[in-house]
């Protein structure tokens, strides 16, 4: 790619935006810095070897925007996955995007909050990368957030908190990229023409390419959407007549083929982005959420935004525990129990207060009473929603495992911890 003088290097600045909310500054050098190269955000030329891609989706379920700079390829989403799961890509070679987002528990880490490469502990819950493609804006609080390219840099360079703390070791990362002969190879077939094609830009292109590519529609709710009368159990069809019920309201949030209101698609005429208080929080009487925890808030400045997140997709939600924008909630039942409450009194210790008696609170979260029954109905509709295949599929699965003799992950660190899915369970 040729070399421009021009400063508009949008990949950064939407990097800054989507971290300054956190009230917070970044050197982010991407490759503008470290590879001499100004990045564009200029298509691609039209490559002769780039394969077209194929979105195996079920009917009713349209394919999810694309930036035209980045079109998906098969070399491109394989690349993708290897850097996913690669160690090497953190500046101290301890940690992958996979060490928080682990595929058998759909992406997630298990954690109330992730921990970073350096230790650091981050103020959130590791999202799901479930159908992560269709997110009308990503992160759990930050309208501006639209692109998953953007969002990639956040892991990557992000400082408060440091996740994978690239900043500083942007050179040491590529070296040790390009001198591994298989991503030599695996970056000229993702990235044709190209004579130097191991740059970050291209490193987050093929990292966005492979988390758009995450797609699960394969669960028994699917199956009983495509007609297969039998794929729930009795309990799950009663708990999804309640889910959908106007007593419950779960379905104005979490709504849609993706579960979440915050869902958008490629050709989307009119793109909806809310965010919700549930009543979480309450610590001043008037609506306080914890400092570090503020959603939309912490980008808006606006008051009235304390406390709203983003409906997640609750698409294999039972993988994901433990749950909320901080992990402060234990289970899904516990979840099912807080919406009954209508929100969440906290009676002790420096965030007590009635989460139910916030002003901020959405209307739609006022609470409900369930029999015991009707919980277990709810809890196993929610149940229904995992799929197993997408949690076994080999596409999406750890491409070093294959070969531990060869595992580079190993050969970074020797004390790193092991990348081995833990097999004991959630
Ligand atoms: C230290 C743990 C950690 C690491 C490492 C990490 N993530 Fe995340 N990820 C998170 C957390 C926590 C969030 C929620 C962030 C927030 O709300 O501010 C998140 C959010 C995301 C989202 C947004 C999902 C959505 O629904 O909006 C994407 C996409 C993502 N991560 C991809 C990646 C990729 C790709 C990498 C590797 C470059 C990576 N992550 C590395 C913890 C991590
Ligand atoms: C007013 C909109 C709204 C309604 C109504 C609503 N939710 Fe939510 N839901 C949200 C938001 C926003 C979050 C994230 C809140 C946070 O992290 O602070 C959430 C989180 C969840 C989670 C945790 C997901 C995760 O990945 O951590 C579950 C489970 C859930 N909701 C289920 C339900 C069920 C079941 C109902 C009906 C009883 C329901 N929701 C009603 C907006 C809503």
């Amino acid at each position: 790619m040729r070399s421009s003088t021009r400063s508009d290097c949008s990949l950064r600045g939407a990097a800054r935006c989507a971290l300054t909310w956190r009230g917070l500054f970044i050197a982010l050098a991407v490759g503008c810095i470290t590879t001499g190269t100004v990045m564009v955000l200029s298509p691609q030329p039209a490559s002769a070897s780039a394969r077209p891609w194929t979105w195996h989706l079920p009917p009713g379920v349209p394919p999810p925007p694309v930036p035209a700079a980045n079109p998906m390829t098969p070399e491109k989403f394989e690349l993708g996955r290897y850097l996913f799961y690669d160690k090497r890509l953190s500046g101290n070679g301890t940690q992958a995007c996979a060490s928080c987002h682990q595929q058998q528990r759909a992406f997630t880490d298990g954690r109330p909050r992730s921990i970073g490469s350096t230790g650091e502990e981050h103020p959130r819950n590791a999202q799901s990368l479930t159908n992560v493609a269709w997110n009308a804006t990503f992160t759990w609080a930050n309208p501006l957030l639209t692109e998953l390219e953007q969002q990639i840099l956040v892991p990557l360079f992000g400082e408060f908190p440091v996740e994978m703390g690239v900043v500083g070791k942007e050179q040491l990362v590529l070296d040790r990229l390009r001198a591994d002969a298989r991503y030599r190879q695996m970056f000229a077939a993702a990235f044709p023409g190209e004579r130097d094609p191991i740059t970050w830009k291209n490193i987050v292109y093929a990292l966005a390419t492979f988390t758009r590519g995450l797609i699960s529609f394969n669960s028994p709710y699917d199956r009983y959407l495509a007609g297969d009368e039998r794929a729930l159990s009795p309990s799950a069809l009663r708990g999804m007549r309640l889910f959908f019920s106007e007593a419950l309201e779960c379905h104005h949030c979490h709504t849609g083929f993706n579960l979440s209101a915050s869902t958008t698609f490629s050709g989307a005429a009119f793109i909806e982005r809310p965010f919700f208080n549930t009543g979480l929080y309450n610590i001043d009487g008037k609506g306080a959420y914890p400092p570090d925890n503020e959603g939309v808030k912490e980008v808006t400045n606006d008051p009235l935004d304390m406390g709203r997140f983003r409906p997640p997709t609750l698409r294999n939600v039972a993988l994901t525990a433990p749950y909320m924008h901080d992990g402060s909630i234990a289970t899904l039942e516990e979840v099912i129990r807080f919406y009954e409450r209508g929100g969440r009194r906290i009676a002790r210790g420096p965030y007590a207060g009635d989460g139910r008696l916030s002003p901020l609170k959405s209307g739609l979260v006022s609470g409900f009473r369930l029999t015991d029954q009707e919980r277990r109905d709810l809890l196993a509709f929610l149940e229904s929603l995992t799929d197993e295949s997408f949690i076994t599929d080999p596409r999406y699965s750890d491409p070093f495992r294959a070969s531990p003799a060869h595992d580079p992950q190993r050969s970074i660190v020797n004390s790193a911890p092991s990348l081995r899915p833990n097999t004991s369970g959630k």
